[in-house]
């Protein structure tokens, strides 16, 4: 009986990994369960909401909403990873997150220019 309850484990669990693997290259599934996105919602949401910015929030700071859509930003990897080391205006430093935490939210905010139609934002 522990025999077969232990066949029965490794059975599952070899089917899970499986399934697992079979999603890894599914793009939206991938970015759903992306560290970088749910830190993003923890650390950054309240200022860019999903990545356009947040207008309210903007006007609070006394600046300028376009600077806060991460969607339209041309920032280089390299140039994010400082940003988020120093702050820069009103936004303030998150020096005290970990090396790959920085690294899991940079690989996010790019793929933010990415998913966006090109559409415009507003009709005039
Ligand atoms: C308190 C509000 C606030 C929070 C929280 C915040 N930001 Fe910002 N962020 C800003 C503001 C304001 C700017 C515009 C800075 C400027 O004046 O250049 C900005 C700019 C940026 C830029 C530069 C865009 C560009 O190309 O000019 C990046 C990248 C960025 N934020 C990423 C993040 C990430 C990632 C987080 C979460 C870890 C985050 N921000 C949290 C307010 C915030």
């Amino acid at each position: 009986m522990v025999r077969r309850t232990a066949v029965l484990i490794v059975g599952i669990l070899a089917i899970g990994g499986t399934a697992g693997r079979l999603y890894a290259d599914d793009k939206p599934a991938a970015r759903a369960a992306s560290p970088g996105k749910t830190l993003f919602e923890k650390k950054c949401s309240l200022c860019h909401a999903d990545g356009h910015g947040n207008e309210k929030m903007a006007g609070m700071l006394h600046t300028d909403p376009a600077k806060m859509n991460l969607t339209k930003s041309q920032a280089t990897p390299d140039q994010i990873t400082k940003i988020l080391a120093t702050g820069r205006n009103k936004m303030p430093s998150f020096k005290y997150l970990t090396a790959d935490q920085i690294k899991d939210l940079t690989a996010y905010v790019i793929s933010l220019r990415a998913k966006q139609p090109q559409l415009p934002s507003r009709v005039e």
